[in-house]
Formats: C-alpha cells, sequence, structure tokens
C-alpha cells in the first residue's frame, strides 16, 4: 500500500490543553517557565543522553529536530558535533521565541510550523529526531508520513517518547531518587507535570499500530529506555525505504 492509500485517521479525543490549538496560542511566559523546569539536573541529563545517542548516529548532515521546544537538544548537539547542520521546528511561535534566546550564536535554521506539515523539501534530512512530542500531536500519522517525505532514503528518524504502560514502580522508585536533590517547587512540579506526561501518552502498542499504519510499517524497532535514570521513554526508530 503506498502513503497517498492510507487512511489518515481522526485526531485523538484529548484534553484541550494539549491539542494543537493550545500550543499555537501558548504565551511566551509558559514557555519560559518550561525551559526554566527543563534546567533541573534530571531532565538537563536526559537531554545530553538523547544528544549523545543521536551524536553517535551521524557524523554530518542535515538534522530537524521535531517539537524542539526551547531547543535545549540542539544546543547540546552543537556542543557535541559542530558540523552537523541543525534544524528545529515547534508548532508554538513563544517556544520558538525560546529556542531562539537559548540558540543565539549556534547557526540553526528554526522554524515555526506543524509536524504533520512542514516546508522542507522531500529527501533533504539525514536524521529527524523528536523527543516528548509526538505523542501531543493532534494527527501522529499524518506527521509520521511527512517525516517520511523529508528524510533521505536509507535514513531514520529516531522519537523519544514516554508511554503509558511504563513499570509503575520501578518509574515511582527512580522519580523519588532524581528528586532528592532538587528545589521544593521542582520537587512539586517535577512528578506532576511527569504523570500528566503519563496520562496523555499513548501505550507502547498504540505506538506500534500508528506506525503500522504509515509508510515505515516495515521498518521500525521500538525500544524501552532510561534516560536520566527513569524508565519512562520508548525510542522508536523509524527507516526510509532505501
Ligand atoms: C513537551 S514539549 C517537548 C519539547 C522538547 N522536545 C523537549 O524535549 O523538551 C512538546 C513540544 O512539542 C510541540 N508540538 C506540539 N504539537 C506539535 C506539532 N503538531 N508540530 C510541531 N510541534 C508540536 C509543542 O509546542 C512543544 O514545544
Amino acid at each position: 500500500m503506498t502513503a497517498n492509500a492510507r487512511s489518515v485517521s481522526a485526531p485523538k479525543p484529548r484534553p484541550k490543553d494539549v491539542r494543537e490549538a493550545h500550543f499555537l496560542r501558548m504565551p511566551r511566559f509558559a514557555a519560559r517557565l518550561y525551559d526554566w523546569f527543563l534546567s533541573m539536573k534530571p531532565t538537563e541529563t536526559q537531554t545530553r543522553e538523547v544528544a549523545r545517542d543521536l551524536a553517535a548516529r551521524i557524523g554530518q548532515g542535515r538534522l530537524l529536530d521535531i517539537g524542539t521546544g526551547p531547543g535545549r537538544l540542539l544546543a547540546e548537539l552543537h556542543r557535541l558535533n559542530p558540523r552537523l547542520e541543525l534544524f528545529g521546528l515547534d508548532i508554538s511561535p513563544a517556544m520558538i521565541a525560546v529556542a531562539k534566546r537559548n540558540l543565539k550564536g549556534i547557526p540553526v535554521d528554526l522554524r515555526q510550523g506543524r509536524a504533520e506539515q512542514t516546508d522542507f523539501a522531500a529527501d533533504f534530512f539525514d536524521l529527524v529526531t523528536c523527543t516528548g512530542s509526538l505523542y501531543l500531536w493532534d494527527y501522529p500519522e499524518q506527521g509520521l508520513e511527512e517525516i517520511s517525505r523529508i528524510l533521505k532514503p536509507g535514513c531514520s528518524a529516531y522519537l523519544f517518547e514516554v508511554y503509558k504502560d511504563v513499570d509503575r514502580e520501578a518509574f515511582r522508585t527512580a522519580l523519588r531518587n532524581n528528586l532528592r536533590e532538587l528545589d521544593m517547587f521542582r520537587r512539586l512540579v517535577g512528578p506532576f507535570a511527569l504523570r500528566k506526561a503519563l496520562g496523555i501518552a499513548a501505550r507502547t502498542e498504540e505506538y506500534v499500530a500508528m506506525v503500522k499504519n504509515t509508510s515505515f510499517a516495515e521498518n521500525f524497532m521500538v525500544d524501552k529506555v532510561e534516560l536520566g535514570s527513569i524508565p519512562m521513554w520508548l525510542r522508536i526508530t523509524v527507516t526510509k525505504c532505501g
């Protein structure tokens, strides 16, 4: 079946505050608050680990981070390998503004736009990534189809996503250990944000069903990974046929 023949599924019903319209209207202070939240040690460690994982996969070429938020992953990738040509995309103008501030002085092409319909040329990227964003897209399958369009043949995208069927006991223990060194406010906000993410996230088999309904159906892999020693992440690797 070709990509065009696939039916695009209806948007997933979800709380109003995680729909595209919400991210489009996000005020600048909320984007700044999120950026501040990312500056705590456990999330900084997660960003560094994702960057190391990706940097080991690509020596040079074009890399796109979809749903880049405040752009911290791109900054870390530049630090690890300044030869990479970096691109960032996010639906939220407020997040793009914060990313521009965080990435000042670093050559990065930052664009506001939807994962589901970008203005990049076909067969353009050597690697596409996305961290904690796919689970928020209104039309995830359409977004995956767009990734397939803009990836070069033979190249892969790596999507790091939280999943609902996480081992709750292991998650709670890891969270407790991670929160110990944080200030009181972060100790309160951190677990709330993570639990909310798990509540909205798909189950592993739902992510698998999503990918199976796209051009990547025959070329994907799903691994459970620990980031910042919190076991709540799936790494979904999808590869475009060469
Ligand atoms: C939880 S944040 C993750 C940000 C960053 N990747 C990180 O790891 O910190 C999710 C980001 O996805 C963006 N987003 C949500 N839906 C999107 C879509 N359809 N297309 C592009 N970006 C989207 C949001 O604006 C937000 O910046």
